[in-house]
């Protein structure tokens, strides 16, 4: 077991995948599952820290890790804009925020009072008009309090290491977090499963910590990163 490095840290952590409602029985949504960040939720409430966890459309079984774990306080939350307005009140009360939920970038313009019926539309499939979410990150960056720890993730498909990485590199640029922990996603990788790799940059888009294993062991090493980033602004 790790020591508890995190005592006195208040964590935000995001996870699972924002839905955008359609109609009253219809969404958009993705494939996150939450575990990534429910192991970031229970390694830093392990490690000492006081954990609110907002947990976007997180199924019981995987919510399970942290249900009876002291130490992090699980509130849920369904769309983006329920998640943005949680990680805001939450964030002006925690000395580091992890944001490893997938959020939807667009919601439905005019989401439907009824359900949508075929014969509505007849003949012709019904188009979706969508608009822009807040990039709830970018937010957080801008309201951030001092010595305030913020990290965020990237899931990217990708043909390479090297295009991985570059992407990391932009997003890492037009977020303006500390950390941006990096990891390929696609029909097989990232979402889901119980493992994952993650290569985390730091704000010179230098890779600070490499890791691959259990979603449990690539938290810890990013919880690791997080603490000395904490404790180089906070020194
Ligand atoms: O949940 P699992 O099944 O375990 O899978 C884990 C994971 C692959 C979902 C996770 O490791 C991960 O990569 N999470 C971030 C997914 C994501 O939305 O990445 P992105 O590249 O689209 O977004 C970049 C960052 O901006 C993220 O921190 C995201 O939370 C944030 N964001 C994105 C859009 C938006 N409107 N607001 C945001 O804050």
């Amino acid at each position: 077991p790790r020591p508890a490095d995190l005592t006195g840290l208040r964590v935000l952590v995001t996870a699972g995948g924002t839905r955008e409602p359609i109609d009253p029985v219809r969404y958009l949504g993705n494939r996150s599952s939450g575990r990534q960040g429910v192991a970031v939720a229970a390694a830093a409430a392990d490690r000492g820290a006081k954990v609110v966890l907002l947990a976007a459309n997180i199924d019981d079984s995987v919510l399970a890790e942290v249900q009876d774990r002291p130490g992090v306080r699980t509130v849920p939350v369904g769309t983006t804009a329920e998640l943005e307005s949680a990680a805001r009140a939450a964030a002006s009360g925690a000395e580091a925020v992890i944001m490893a939920a997938a959020v939807a970038d667009y919601r439905v313009a005019d989401v439907a009072e009824h359900k949508l019926r075929k014969e509505d539309s007849p003949g012709a499939a019904p188009t979706l008009e969508l608009v822009e979410n807040p990039d709830i990150l970018v937010g957080l960056v801008r309201e951030r309090r001092p010595g305030q720890v913020i990290v965020g993730f990237a899931a990217e498909t990708v043909e390479s290491d090297e295009e991985l990485l570059e992407r990391g590199r932009r997003k890492l640029a037009r977020k303006g977090v500390d950390l941006l922990a990096v990891n390929a996603v696609g029909w097989n990788e990232g979402f889901e499963r119980g493992e994952n790799i993650v290569q985390v940059l730091d704000a010179d888009g230098r890779v600070a910590v490499a890791a691959e294993g259990t979603k449990r062991e690539v938290a810890d090493a990013l919880l690791d990163a997080v603490r000395d980033e904490f404790r180089a602004l906070n020194h």
